[in-house]
């Protein structure tokens, strides 16, 4: 099938890349490499050993869209590009309602120029805000508590009007909790700008030796250790789902919101000990303040995704942690060394 990626040399859609790739389907990657490089999309090639076209473009550039879809004739689309950094979100709100929010809608209006009808999105646990009750499902009360979140929310509710307003769209939100890990290849991962938001990558440079300790964001929470607690899901896992969620638009119309999780959860100090376990090094650590805007614990219901995509996250915080001290130990500058 033909596959429009937005966003595709990203993290989470180089790894959805490859096993598209892997299922024979005839790919294009829209990026404007803002947060990623050209190298993870050379790597993908290499481990697929298949070719894929390469369009630079910003999806708030209508008439670049228009042009890509002209050729390409996209029958779905996998809508990842955005931009994601929660702290950044409040400096610079109207940036994040621009690309995330405005890009979004153009994207919606030239696949219903080109009469493409499916897309799968990556929405954020972050939509749900404070937990009500857990584990959140998708009934949860949607109050995110960041502007980078409330994109995600208008986003959806974006995406289900339009899919409302033509009776043959078909859309599947993925709420993604936290994704981590790498290709167990450690040929792809994920490689952030500057000093890590997020607690894998923080403690794999850690481990690796970039970073000297990291800091723990509150001991005093109401869970197991005192830590903040997450569903941590494995980006390859996650990956799966989007091929489960694009098979899905072909067969229904509408749209769903479904969660991806693995619906058992980590605390900080648990992901420490699992990579230290990983990595065979030492991963020390300073207890801190918590953070702003961080809740105590995340949990994803995951009975939807596997009712309605027949998808189940398969891989458990230790396959995480190695996965992701392999592509660490061996980049560990990222794709910036060769
Ligand atoms: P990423 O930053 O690695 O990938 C996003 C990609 O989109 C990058 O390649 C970037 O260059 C591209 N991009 C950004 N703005 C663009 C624009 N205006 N036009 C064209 N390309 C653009 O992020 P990721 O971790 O792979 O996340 C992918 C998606 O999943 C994002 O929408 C993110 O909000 C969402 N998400 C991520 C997480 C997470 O923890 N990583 C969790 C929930 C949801
Ligand atoms: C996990 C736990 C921290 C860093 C974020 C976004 C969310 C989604 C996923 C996109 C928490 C603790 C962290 C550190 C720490 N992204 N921590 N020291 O906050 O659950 O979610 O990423 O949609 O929108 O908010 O993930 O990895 O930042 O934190 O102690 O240096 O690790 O307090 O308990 P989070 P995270």
């Amino acid at each position: 099938m033909r596959i429009l990626v937005t966003g595709g040399a990203g993290y989470i859609g180089s790894h959805t890349l490859l096993q598209l790739l892997r299922e024979q389907h005839d790919v294009l990657v829209f990026d404007n490499f803002s947060n990623s490089s050209p190298e993870a999309l050379k790597r993908v090639k290499q481990l697929a050993n298949a070719d894929f076209e390469i369009c630079e473009g910003d999806i708030q550039d209508a008439g670049r869209l228009d042009q890509v879809f002209g050729d390409f004739n996209p029958e779905a689309v996998i809508h990842f590009a955005g931009l994601k950094a929660v702290g950044e979100s409040n400096e610079k709100p109207l940036e994040y309602y621009a690309q995330n929010v405005a890009g979004s809608i153009e994207l919606l209006k030239v696949m219903q120029w080109h009469n493409c009808r499916r897309i799968v999105f990556s929405s954020s646990a972050t939509v749900y805000g404070d937990a009500k009750y857990l584990p959140y499902d998708e009934h949860h009360p949607l109050q995110p508590a960041n502007p980078y979140g409330r994109t995600k929310y208008f986003i959806e509710e974006i995406i289900r009007d339009w899919a409302a307003s033509w009776k043959v769209a078909s859309a599947v939100l993925l709420r993604y909790f936290n994704p981590v890990g790498a290709d167990a290849s450690g040929r792809i991962g994920e490689d952030p700008n500057g000093i890590p938001n997020n607690l894998v990558p923080y403690i794999s440079q850690v481990a690796v030796g970039r970073l000297k300790h990291l800091n723990v964001f509150g001991a005093d929470y109401d869970t197991r250790d005192g830590t903040g607690e997450r569903d941590y899901i494995h980006v390859e896992d996650l990956a799966r789902a989007h091929l489960a969620a694009i098979d899905f638009t072909a067969t229904h119309t509408g749209c769903d919101a479904i969660n991806v999780g693995t619906g058992r959860g980590a605390t900080v100090l648990e992901m420490v000990n699992a990579f230290e376990k990983a990595s065979g090094r030492s991963v020390p650590y300073q207890i801190g303040p918590r953070r702003d805007g961080d809740v105590a614990r995340s949990l994803a219901a995951v009975e939807k995704a596997e009712h309605l995509l027949g998808w189940k996250a398969k891989l458990d915080i230790d396959d995480m942690c190695r996965s992701t001290w392999n592509w660490q130990s061996a980049n560990p500058e990222g794709y910036r060394q060769d």
